[in-house]
């Protein structure tokens, strides 16, 4: 193989580890900080509360308003909070909601975050941010917003239910394999989302089977971070297109999304995507192409199987083809109006992935 890619690294300071929540405080004398605003979901407050009394009086206070797709006024609120507070950094505790709304203040205020994330999502090794105003999500890049230490403990996802650990685990596995046939994929991203797939793939049914499996916890986190910098790292194709779509237009759920459609879009690109299927061949078990083996890992973690059962009428099929095909982005097949028409009807309707179009 003759290499030709152009590779630039996000900064990156991660301390991984069972039990490594007890190192926040290091991490913050790391980056000098002294009164830390500490976010969270309404469902992590009691995790938020502990790290909270954890740090004592360099902890200001507690926030626990994060919500999927960060509204523009609970983080107008969060920032009045932050500044009203004389707060110099934010601690987000939990998923790509809680990271979401430090992401919105450090974009107003340019407040660092350490990141601990709870679920497998990844934005915390992204420089993207979201905000949703009248609901319209704006998304975009800024190097202000990528977390300046993650803390991965993975003893804080044995409570993260099961449903939530599978779908949310094949989130990170979309981000993957996305960027395994991203117009930016380089050799060492291609290495982390080889690898990231094939950690998630191997401990999703071992949480499947026993959710405190702290090895099998373990080896999803580390699959997730490695996914997760895969996604800030290129540039995303189909999959995230029409998933941000239907999340956005349809308010469909943020992860269940991803891993109906991720089957799909990717029978679709796969005969434009050799590299991808041979490192996908070797990541997900079973036979066969990756889509059928992802489609057949899916069903085996009793994951959602359709947009229907999500909650989207077929009616709406037209406007999301619509929305999908008429901007511009990258990706290894073309993709027509009745391409994307016969992807959503498939994920839509929970038919097994096939190659549209061949
Ligand atoms: N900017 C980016 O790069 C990026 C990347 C991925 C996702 N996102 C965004 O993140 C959001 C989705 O993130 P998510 O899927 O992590 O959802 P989430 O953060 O909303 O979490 C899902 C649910 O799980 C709960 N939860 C989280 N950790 C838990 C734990 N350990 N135990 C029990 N419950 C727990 C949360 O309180 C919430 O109710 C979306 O808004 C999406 O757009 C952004």
């Amino acid at each position: 193989m003759t290499y030709d890619f152009t590779y630039e690294a996000n900064p990156m300071r991660v301390r991984f580890g069972a039990g490594s929540l007890s190192v926040l405080a290091d991490e913050l004398d790391h980056l000098g900080l002294r009164r830390v605003l500490v976010l969270c979901s309404p469902s992590q407050k009691g995790t938020a509360e502990r790290i909270a009394s954890m740090l004592g009086d360099r902890c200001v206070g507690v926030r626990a308003d994060a919500v999927m797709h960060v509204p523009a006024e609970v983080a107008k609120r969060s920032s009045a909070e932050a500044l009203s507070l004389g707060a110099d950094g934010c601690i987000t505790v939990g998923g790509g909601s809680s990271i979401g709304l430090g992401k919105a203040i450090a974009l107003v205020h340019g407040l660092p975050i350490v990141a601990v994330p709870t679920t497998y999502a990844g934005s915390e090794m992204t420089p993207v941010w979201g905000l949703t105003t009248d609901g319209r999500k704006e998304t975009g890049r800024d190097i202000r917003v990528l977390p300046r230490s993650v803390v991965y403990d993975p003893e804080l996802t044995t409570g993260l239910p099961v449903d939530i650990s599978v779908t949310s685990g094949i989130n990170a596995v979309a981000h993957a394999v996305e960027a395994l046939y991203a117009p930016d994929l380089s050799p060492i991203v291609a290495l982390m989302a080889e690898d990231g797939v094939r950690a998630l793939a191997s401990a999703l049914p071992a949480i499947v089977a026993d959710h405190l499996d702290p090895q099998a916890r373990s080896d999803a986190l580390y699959g997730a971070w490695l996914c997760g910098a895969t996604l800030g790292a290129t540039t995303m194709s189909l999959h995230h297109k029409l998933c941000h779509s239907l999340g956005g237009t349809l308010n469909l759920p943020h992860a269940p999304t991803h891993t109906v459609v991720l089957p799909h879009a990717l029978a679709f690109n796969q005969s434009a995507a050799p590299g991808a299927v041979t490192a996908l061949s070797r990541a997900l078990p079973g036979s066969g192409d990756p889509a059928t083996r992802l489609w057949e890992l899916c069903r085996g973690l009793g994951a959602p199987r359709s947009l229907a059962e999500l909650g989207m009428k077929e009616k709406d099929i037209d406007r999301i083809a619509d929305d999908v095909t008429s901007r511009s982005y990258g990706n290894p097949r073309p993709v027509t109006r009745e391409a994307a028409t016969a992807i959503l009807h498939a994920a839509w309707a929970g038919d097994p992935p096939t190659d549209i179009g061949q």
